[in-house]
């Protein structure tokens, strides 16, 4: 064998971070590289760090002083959708590459009994029209949907953590905006993680000099270790706290989105933000492997992915078989190519050709989990979409996690989509504009910023919600609740089952189940993504030999967890990152 080549069709294929670190798609393109099959060890029987714990709430989140705020709120005696909105406008200053004012989100939020999610994923502009992104002789422009504010959606997140707050919330707004709006306006330390992510996307920023002039002081970016201070974000954060959402999505600030699009060729207007509506949806909900689970419905397609991957492998035996080995990982390969295949009929709710009804059932569960060959991969192009005919007619984004000293719980994923969004900040707001257009099938058969290949009803259109992979989850058993979610495009659903999988079948510590290697298959490319340590060499050989093509990348995903069990909560960061976990102790600590 030559060296550092391994037989079959094991490569390495560069990672999630290049995703974020430049407006190249992943996927068929990425860089390739011969993987050394001595990198390759598994870390089954590694020693993991404790999860922190307590007793009277628990936040996990991308960044520790956003993760601070929510403590803060907790200790101030807010519940958890208090401290999930200051978590998530702490983001929105601190880790402006994904938390936002200027984006959106989903939250799965459980009080009680009582689950309920809130969609407030950005909308297409009622400019917006199918043809938007290409060009006379309708070529694709692929730019288009991905830089400047052509690519932004009009924000969801004013409206919707304003509404979060306003239902379930029991602190006075302000008091919930303050820890935000003192970051901006006294300032925060810039973090390595957000020099790191102004130096990968400096290019992007500089194309707007309103971004640059913020993000890229004396034209670099803004040192680690540094002081930043944001007073435009702080003051509308301060009309923000005074006024709610009517201060951003009205007036003069929401006049401010206009005119920056407008220069810079967008069809976002003021009219767009006045109008747009969060909207209040049943979660998807189903039960697996003893448990109950509730994740996001439509417009993301991470509810329904999440609910095929549990209802296919319990339905093939998958928790019995060893762990670690090639029978699960060949078998949880099999069903996310399936489950991808079908989210190809996914869309907004309203023009979507399938839904959760239709690709839960058990029938359809079983017709697929029967499909499947135990020893043999079934190429992707084989694998067709759910057809309309077959089952009966019944039918860099961050997360955070919160559980407050009564067990309700928030899962809450919010994303501009790319890094920083569409590179444009509004002057005299602050905040920089989403790219999530990208999110919509842009171009027919053309592959999004994540590689997904989507169909017809994620066709751009005005008014229309852009289909999302986003996966806020909330499961419990009794009184045991695990709150959990992660950033990645359309890793999310993945990593977040792999997770509850390993909390759930395999009794996982909390940390132990975040910090696990994981795996990703998404049907099209036909390729099973590995992080270094998921495989240990003999599995690896093992499902090349079953037809697998394995690609090592460095990442997948960055999960955020949060969990109640036996009355304590316990608060598990992903060490692929550097976000921070934390939980009020009896004290009040
Ligand atoms: O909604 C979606 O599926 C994407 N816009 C999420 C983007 C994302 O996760 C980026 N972060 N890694």
């Amino acid at each position: 064998m030559e060296a550092g080549k391994f037989p079959g069709r094991l490569q390495y294929t560069r990672a999630m971070m290049v995703l974020h670190s430049s407006r190249r798609r992943v996927g068929v393109s990425a860089l390739t590289l011969v993987l050394l099959l001595a990198a390759l060890v598994t870390t089954a029987s590694a020693a993991h760090p404790e999860a922190a714990r307590g007793t009277g709430g628990a936040v996990s989140s991308a960044a520790p002083a956003a993760t601070a705020a929510g403590i803060e709120i907790l200790r101030a005696g807010g519940n958890a959708a208090d401290a999930a909105v200051a978590t998530a406008l702490a983001l929105a200053v601190v880790h402006p590459q994904a938390g936002n004012l200027g984006g959106g989100g989903f939250a799965v939020v459980r009080f009680g009994d009582e689950v309920a999610t809130l969609d407030f994923r950005e909308t297409a502009p009622a400019g917006a029209t199918p043809g938007m992104f290409l060009d006379r002789k309708g070529e694709p422009r692929p730019e288009a949907s991905l830089v400047g504010p052509l690519a932004a959606g009009v924000p969801g997140s004013p409206a919707g953590l304003a509404e979060l707050h306003a239902r379930r919330g029991r602190l006075p707004w302000a008091q919930v905006v303050a820890p935000a709006v003192r970051l901006a306006r006294d300032g925060f330390v810039v973090t390595r993680r957000l020099e790191a992510a102004l130096t990968a996307e400096a290019a992007l920023l500089a194309e707007f000099p309103e971004t640059a002039s913020v993000w890229l002081p004396g034209g670099r970016p803004a040192a680690a270790g540094g002081l930043m201070r944001l007073p435009e974000l702080a003051a509308t954060l301060e009309a923000y706290a005074a006024k709610g959402a009517p201060a951003i999505t009205e007036g003069p600030l929401a006049a401010a989105v206009e005119l920056a699009s407008r220069r810079h060729g967008g069809v976002l207007r003021a009219a767009d933000l006045t109008a747009y509506t969060p909207v209040w949806r049943l979660p998807v909900r189903f039960s697996a492997f003893g448990w109950e689970v509730a994740s996001m419905p439509l417009p993301s397609a991470g509810g329904i992915v999440l609910g095929q991957t549990c209802g296919m492998l319990e339905r093939l035996g998958w928790a019995a078989k060893p762990r670690f080995g090639a029978d699960r990982a060949h078998l949880l390969a099999e069903a996310w190519r399936r489950a991808y295949a079908d989210r190809f009929l996914l869309g907004d709710p309203r023009t979507s050709l399938a839904g959760a009804h239709q690709l839960l059932a058990p029938s359809w569960l079983e017709r697929r989990a029967g499909e499947i060959n135990p020893l043999r991969a079934t190429p992707s192009d084989r694998v067709r979409s759910w057809s309309r005919a077959e089952v009966p007619e019944s039918r860099e984004t961050t997360h955070l996690s919160v559980l407050d000293g009564d067990g309700n719980a928030v899962a809450l994923t919010t994303t501009l989509n790319g890094s920083f969004g569409c590179g444009l900040l509004v002057p005299g707001v602050g905040f920089l504009l989403n790219n999530e257009m990208d999110d919509f099938a842009t171009a027919p058969g053309r592959p999004n910023l994540y590689g997904l290949v989507q169909g017809e009803a994620n066709a751009v259109a005005p008014g229309k919600r852009m289909l999302s992979s986003m996966s806020p989850t909330v499961a419990w058993r009794g009184a045991e609740v695990v709150v959990l979610g992660s950033p990645g495009g359309s890793r999310i659903p993945t990593a977040t089952v792999q997770v509850l999988l390993n909390l759930i079948v395999d009794g996982d510590e909390l940390q132990a189940a975040v910090d696990r290697p994981r795996l990703h298959h998404q049907w099209q490319p036909d390729a099973l993504l590995a992080e270094p340590e998921a495989l240990a060499p003999e599995t690896a050989s093992a499902l090349v030999s079953r037809g697998h093509e394995i690609r090592v990348v460095d990442q997948l995903g960055e999960v955020s967890a949060v969990r109640r069990s036996g009355g304590v909560v316990s608060a598990a960061q992903d060490p692929r990152g550097p976000g921070a976990a934390g939980v009020v102790r009896p004290d009040g600590d």
